[in-house]
């Protein structure tokens, strides 16, 4: 059998890839857990500095959670998928230690676009298209959409395109601040690793540090700048916090183990 999550490797960078593509890589428990236990390995893997994570195929990033999975489901069933979802996987990606970059190279539609949006940033190729169509099947974004939407686009987009179930294109994405930057298909993945390499020169104990801090803000009951006080103060215990600076004063670039 095909695996449902492909890993590689090129210097810093690892690459995700969920592999369904004959399902548009709609996401099923077993690619859930998959795709969890591979984020939490990469996390956890010195060599690693930043993720690009992307969907097998021509046409889809993901197609959302796989419908013909939870047709039959219960309300206490519904209600666990969601919560299982969110733990395992969307807070999980949320809140890596190392960046996690979506490559979105087609349809990101309901947990689809749940999963692109758990993502620190989002590249888009030009035949993107990107909704939450939840509501067509009576149900509503149970992956984080209905909160993390709002957060990148404001609310009054967000319930646009959560009440309408509309798809937009990679350019209003862009227009909206729903993703980054936008490619041509081509380029896409060649636009993320520059990215990544980017990242990859950093200090990964400091980008860590950033990536809580930021996320902080959006905490219920966290106050963000507090937590940014009490992370830039710990930087300055590291080792990594010695080499960047020392080196600057040296007028040598950094390295950062
Ligand atoms: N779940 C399960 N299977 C899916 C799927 C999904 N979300 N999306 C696509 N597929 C499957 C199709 O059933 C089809 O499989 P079969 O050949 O075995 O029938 C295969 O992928 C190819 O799909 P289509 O033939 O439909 O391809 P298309 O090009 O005609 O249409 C599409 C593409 C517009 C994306 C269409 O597939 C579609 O509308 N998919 C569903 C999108 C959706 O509603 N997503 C939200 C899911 S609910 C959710 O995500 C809940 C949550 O927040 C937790």
């Amino acid at each position: 059998m095909e695996e449902l999550v492909l890993v590689s490797k090129e210097g810093k960078i690892a690459t995700v890839t969920i592999n369904r593509p004959k399902q548009l890589n709609a996401l099923n428990g077993e690619t859930i857990a998959t795709l969890s236990e591979t984020m939490k390995s990469l996390e956890g893997d010195d060599s690693v500095r930043a993720i690009i994570l992307t969907g097998s195929g021509e046409k889809s990033f993901v197609a959302g959670a796989d419908i013909k999975e939870f047709a039959n489901y219960s309300v206490e069933e519904g209600k666990d998928l969601a919560r299982r979802g969110h733990e395992s996987l969307f807070n999980l990606i949320e809140n890596l230690r190392k960046p996690v970059i979506a490559a979105v190279n087609g349809f990101a539609l309901g947990g689809g676009l749940e999963l692109a949006m758990s993502c620190h940033m989002r590249v888009a190729s030009d035949n993107a298209s990107m909704g939450l169509p939840e509501v067509t099947l009576g149900v509503i974004p149970g992956y984080g959409g209905t909160q993390r939407l709002a957060q990148l686009v404001g609310k009054g987009k967000a319930m646009e395109m959560i009440t309408t179930a509309g798809m937009i294109d990679a350019n209003d994405g862009l227009k909206w601040g729903l993703v980054n930057h936008v490619t041509s298909a081509d380029e896409l993945m060649t636009k993320c690793s520059e990215i990544a390499g980017k990242i990859a020169r950093n200090s990964g104990v400091a980008i860590a540090a950033a990536i809580s801090a930021v996320n902080a803000g959006f905490a219920e009951g966290v106050d963000g700048f507090e937590a940014e006080i009490t992370a830039f103060g710990e930087a300055f215990g590291t080792d990594e916090f010695k080499e960047g600076t020392t080196a600057f004063l040296e007028k040598r670039k950094p390295e950062f183990k």
